[in-house]
């Protein structure tokens, strides 16, 4: 759907020169939620820009489906840009205008009777909620109700591809929780292909397919959430988890308060997939005598698929934990011997 062929983006000129974009390669396929996360000024929004052609690339190639942007004149980019909804962190609405104009706007010059637009603006109103305020004013409405206007405004020329650039920071959790279910809903109901960008992982762990990290202009890593989540390649992907889960403050807490015998050895276990129905840590004490308490255990659910985490203390001889941990691995969990001294800090 979106391809992006070693795109870069430089501003400025030769004495100062910034590269927001370097050589990025990217492909977005129909009807995925794709989420591009970075820290600020890694280039997301002039990248996602560079995707409706708000930003002109330096060099480099970007289709949309068969269609090379760079190619296109501007009467035949306002019309390809149709096809590409977009919404911002701070909803850009017209506020002298009700909120039906403002949903309205893009319709304006596609030459439909006032009739038509008023239909469809109750329909897009209907589709985020917002039915009783076609009459209103953006400033009687809260934060996530004007999103709610922008996300039905991007939708008014029925796009293919909805552009969300940070849509939720500027919202409270629970709104982010509401608005992050209406851009699914969209991309199930009308097969949007949305591209979110954002700085925090906690929204692409919510409805992203596939995500993308940023830094300095490139692209450090890519992948679905879940080969992110559970193998993180580089140091900034997994900076950046951490950041989702909140368990690392809570088991640094518990490692603070836990007071280990001299025989006891703490293991972090992690899983990826269904294996609840293995007795595991039974089968520990029966193969090797091994008694493992639990300490703490996390289920996060990553589209369906369950990640796992305990923190286990093993009780029994070195040589049998040596196997133990041999043994769990085996069984496919990810394993880590935990220093209460390291960690508990
Ligand atoms: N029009 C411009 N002219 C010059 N430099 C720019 C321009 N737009 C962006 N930049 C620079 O390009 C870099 C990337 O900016 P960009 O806005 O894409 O970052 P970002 O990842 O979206 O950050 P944030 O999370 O803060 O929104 C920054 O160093 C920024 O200063
Ligand atoms: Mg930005």
């Amino acid at each position: 759907m979106i391809e992006l062929e070693n795109v870069s983006v430089v501003f400025g000129n030769d004495e100062k020169k910034v590269e927001a974009v370097k050589h990025v390669n990217l492909k977005i396929a129909k009807g995925t939620i794709f989420g591009i996360v970075g820290y600020s000024g890694a280039g997301k929004s002039t990248l996602v820009r560079v995707i409706n052609r708000l930003q002109r690339p330096t060099t480099g190639i970007v289709r949309i489906e068969d269609c090379v942007l760079n190619e296109l004149n501007e009467k035949e980019l306002r019309q390809k840009r149709k096809e590409i909804g977009m919404i911002f962190q701070h909803f850009n609405l017209l506020e002298t205008r009700t909120i039906g104009e403002n949903v309205s706007f893009p319709l304006k010059y596609n030459n439909i009777s006032k009739e038509k637009q008023r239909a469809k603006v109750a329909e897009l109103l209907k589709l985020v909620g917002l039915e009783d305020k076609v009459d209103a004013y953006p400033s009687q409405l809260s934060g996530g109700q004007k999103q709610r206007v922008a996300i039905a405004r991007a939708l008014a020329s029925e796009p293919k591809i909805l552009l969300c650039d940070e849509a939720t920071s500027a919202l409270d959790p629970k709104t982010t929780k509401q608005i992050l279910e209406l851009l699914q809903h969209l991309n199930r109901e009308l097969k949007l292909t949305i591209v979110l960008i954002t700085h925090e992982m906690q929204v692409v762990k919510e409805i992203c397919h596939q995500a993308a990290v940023m830094s300095k202009g490139e692209i450090v890593e890519k992948g679905t959430v879940l080969q992110l989540f559970s193998k993180p390649q580089k140091k900034l992907t997994a900076e950046f988890i951490k950041t989702a889960f909140q368990q690392e403050e809570i088991i640094s807490k518990l490692l603070q308060h836990t007071d280990l015998k001299a025989d006891e050895t703490l293991v972090e276990l992690a899983y990826t997939g269904d294996i609840t129905n293995e007795p595991l840590l039974i089968e520990l004490y029966e193969k090797f005598r091994i008694i493992a308490n639990v300490l703490y255990g996390n289920i996060e659910y990553l589209q369906e698929t369950p990640m796992g985490k305990l923190i286990v203390s093993f009780k029994g001889s070195e040589a049998n934990k040596t196997k133990s941990l041999a043994y769990l691995k085996s069984r496919g969990l990810k394993v880590r011997s935990l220093e209460i001294t390291t960690l508990g800090v």
